[in-house]
């Protein structure tokens, strides 16, 4: 008989490691490795591997390209995020803070899938009875929606091929428990193993399945990068818990575009999408404060308008403090970096502060120069032009570079009331945009300059 071999492998990030080190020698976190065991292969499975029959070889012009057809799920947001509607077999996983409202969101959308498909909603967090409360409160069609209250695998896989569901959510991933793997619920073996187990199925069934998986302090789904390979789709819930605005963005998305925003605002009858987004983040903003600044950033493909505020302040300690809250902490250091050497603005000895306001997380590298007029308005203590809008990489020469559907950005700023915009040299309109003053830069000099009035 072959001897049960154990390795260590890593709570983090799912790396294995033949023995107990304090660190993971793969993602560098530690005291996460645990011992678990893996089953030996068998005999002569190496063999079984070779003598198997092989699959046929196809031109890749040969196989017919279908579209998928797409069910829409009712939730125009929602649809809007998948790629227009769910696809059968396709696996999805939505992850976010506990209680930004991961649950109430796919019991929407299943309750109205509900109405023409056969819905199967397991719940291993909830009782029955909460899940009802919380359709009343939600004012949902209960009559839909089949429910089971589940945690092992093997009861929920025997379930969903007796009832054939053609969408089922499992909520959430992390609870589920399989004999398969020895140990305990929301490890990364019983996470990536019933992930998998759940995929066969969606893939033999065509059933779709949605998962919802919670995130771990640094923000990634637990168990967290051999989900994102797995299933088709990869959601993400963002948004600030004091706030009543939500985001969901597509990480991945095989079956559409990724990237894609969909934005909802939670009210006491549960979700509901937000269909203009572009201003909501402006309710509060007023342009007469220093050290606040309004990009116009391109959330897959709508422009949003977002207030970007930063405070800088001399600061009392070894160490000045550094933070951004919804914008890239490293970008920060850098951008500090180009300020003092080719604007000549030094800030090396200041507290700085940055915040976007309103909890959307913005990756794209076009916010460079509302962070930094923003930091050089609150430096000088004072506010930046009036109606102003701004987008704009900035480069390590100091260059203002371009972005990406820069007209669509300031048509929507117009839109919105804005009547100046600073933006990079060639992102300058060919035509002028009605009420619009352009001020092009090359340089994040003139920028700086421009704003000094
Ligand atoms: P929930 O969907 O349970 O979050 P998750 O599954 O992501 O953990 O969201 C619950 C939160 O949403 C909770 O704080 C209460 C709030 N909520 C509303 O404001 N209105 C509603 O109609 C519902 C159902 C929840
Ligand atoms: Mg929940």
């Amino acid at each position: 008989m072959a001897r049960i071999k154990t390795v260590y492998s890593c709570g983090e990030c799912g790396g294995q490691s033949p023995k107990w080190q304090g660190q993971c020698p793969h993602c560098g976190a530690w005291n996460t490795l645990t011992e678990t065991t893996v089953a030996p292969p068998s005999a002569n499975s190496r063999f079984q591997t070779w003598t198997a029959a092989a699959s046929p070889v196809q031109r890749l012009s040969e196989v017919q390209a279908e579209e998928l057809p797409r069910t829409p799920s009712g939730i125009d947001e929602l649809d809007r995020v998948l790629g227009g509607g769910i696809v059968r077999g396709a696996v999805i996983l939505l992850g976010g803070d506990p209680g930004i409202g991961k649950s109430t969101l796919l019991l929407q959308a299943l309750s109205s899938l509900g109405a023409t498909k056969k819905v199967l909603y397991v719940s291993g967090e909830e009782s029955p009875q909460q899940i009802a409360l919380r359709a009343s409160r939600l004012a949902v069609d209960p009559g839909r929606v089949h429910l089971l209250a589940e945690i092992r695998m093997e009861a929920i896989l025997a379930t969903l091929q007796a009832e054939a569901p053609e969408v089922a959510v499992i909520d959430s991933i992390q609870t589920l428990y399989t004999e398969a793997v020895t140990s305990a619920p929301g490890s990364v073996s019983q996470v990536r193993e019933c992930a998998a187990q759940l995929t066969r199925v969606a893939k033999q069934s065509g059933t779709t399945i949605l998962l919802v998986g919670h995130v771990t302090k640094e923000g990634a789904i637990a168990g967290p990068r051999v989900l994102e390979h797995i299933v088709d789709t990869v959601l993400y819930f963002e948004g600030d818990a004091h706030s009543s605005y939500r985001m969901v963005r597509a990480i991945k998305n095989r079956f559409g575009a990724a990237n894609e925003l969909g934005v909802f605002a939670m009210t006491e009858r549960g979700l509901k999408g937000v269909s203009n987004p572009s201003a909501i983040f402006l309710s509060s903003y007023r342009d007469d404060v220093p050290g606040s600044c309004v990009l116009v950033t391109q959330e897959g493909s709508r422009p949003l308008l977002v207030e970007v505020q930063a405070l800088v302040d001399d600061a009392h300690g070894f160490q000045p403090k550094r933070l951004a809250v919804g914008l890239e902490q490293n970008r920060l250091a850098m951008l500090m970096a180009v300020l003092h050497r080719h604007a000549g603005v030094a800030v090396f000895d200041q507290d700085v502060f940055l915040n976007a306001v309103g909890g959307v997380k913005i990756g794209e590298p076009a916010a460079d120069l509302a962070v930094v007029l923003a930091m050089v308005s609150s430096l000088r203590d004072q506010p930046l032009p009036d109606k102003l809008v701004v987008f704009g990489e900035i480069g390590l020469s100091g260059e203002v570079r371009p972005v990406a559907r820069g007209q669509e950005r300031l048509k929507e700023a117009a839109k919105l009331g804005f009547t100046r915009a600073i933006v990079p040299a060639a992102n300058r309109p060919r035509q002028p945009i009605d009420g619009m003053e352009v001020i092009a830069v090359e340089r994040l000099a003139e920028a700086v300059d421009y704003c000094r009035g």
